[in-house]
């Protein structure tokens, strides 16, 4: 689908990936890099200071998302897999966008202006817990993007914006000079990507605390598994499908032939609560198996990782600084 096309994927380091985490995200993102021509993949580390302060939580997040994105089949001979901030080139390039970038494209970014409204609800001052990181990183993600002349960004909806956010901050430069400096890029959403409800029916999210966790051991997911909210039917009533939670999970973890199993046992009154937590546990601990142990591996040995990592950037960095030096050329009249 995108074999001729540049793909650029960011990620937040939000620590140790769920289940929901894995099917909704890092799945889809692994395998459309996988046949993109070029892949950029990197953590969002940059980003990520503006909300984290704990240099020891933050380092270990993006251990955590660096070893889960490996652990699930990135290919870092394929994708250029790198850490946001081993590649400078991109805030410089990120200051000269500054210089191009109309303030009021920050004044309505969705993201700052959920802040500014969380805010006003709890009677607070607009600008209260903002920083100029928050403010601006529509402009530092233009420039993750620009920098490597993308073609394409995944994204989930609310970073739609921010694609439009990049492409028009390009737009204004390649107007300004009338000619491609920067190679507009488009984004590309991710439909039909089931939501994963948690054990207790909301989206699953760790901020819920109701998620099923990938990498931990057989014990932890079995506990999380077990906890999925049920409701007093009898066994013997014939069910909805779609109306037990159980099973909206295992549509999104088993076969259609184990779906279909589970479906008909339950709208036949065959199949009991018990039964099909003990179906959906074992298809999580099959589909967890592998990557699991690799997580475990690549977190006990994150030399290997940080290895890779640079890899990445050395990789990053050359095609980083050529577009840079097309931007300062332009600008600066070189
Ligand atoms: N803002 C994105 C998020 O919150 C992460 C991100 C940063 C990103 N820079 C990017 C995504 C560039 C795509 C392209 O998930």
């Amino acid at each position: 689908m995108f074999e001729d096309k540049t793909v650029l994927t960011g990620v937040k380091p939000t620590g140790t990936p769920h289940l929901g985490n894995y099917m909704a995200v890092i799945s889809p993102a692994i395998k459309i890099g996988s046949t993109a021509k070029n892949h950029y993949m990197f953590i969002a580390d940059y980003h990520a200071i503006n909300a984290e302060k704990d240099p020891a939580v933050l380092r270990q997040k993006c251990q955590e998302i660096a070893c889960g994105y490996l652990a699930c089949g990135l290919n870092p001979d394929h994708s250029v897999f790198y850490r946001q901030s081993d590649v400078p080139e991109i805030l410089e390039f990120t200051t000269i966008l500054y210089a191009y970038t109309p303030k009021g494209f920050m004044n309505k970014a969705h993201a700052y202006k959920a802040f500014v409204d969380k805010n006003r609800a709890a009677q607070k001052p607009d600008d209260d817990g903002i920083n100029m990181g928050l403010y601006t990183y529509p402009v530092l993600m233009a420039s993750d993007i620009l920098s490597f002349d993308t073609d394409v960004v995944p994204v989930g909806k609310d970073q739609v914006q921010h694609v439009e956010i990049a492409r028009d901050i390009a737009g204004i430069i390649n107007a300004h000079y009338n000619r491609e400096i920067l190679h507009l890029p488009e984004y590309y959403l991710k439909e039909n990507i089931a939501i994963i409800p948690g054990v207790d029916g909301r989206k699953m999210s760790k901020s819920y605390d109701n998620v099923i966790p990938l990498f931990a051991d057989d014990a932890t997911i079995k506990k999380a598994v077990y906890s999925i909210k049920t409701d007093s039917r009898s066994l013997e009533e014939p069910k909805d499908p779609d109306s037990v939670l159980v099973y909206q999970i295992y549509k999104a973890v088993a076969s259609d032939e184990q779906v279909k199993e589970m479906a008909d046992g339950l709208q036949q009154g065959k199949l009991g609560y018990g039964h099909i937590k003990a179906m959906l546990l074992e298809a999580i601990v099959n589909l967890v198996k592998e990557p699991r142990e690799k997580y475990n591996y690549y977190m006990a040995h994150f030399d290997e990782v940080e290895g890779m990592l640079q890899n990445g950037a050395a990789k990053a960095r050359p095609i980083a600084r050529r577009t840079l030096d097309r931007l300062k050329d332009a600008v600066f009249g070189r």
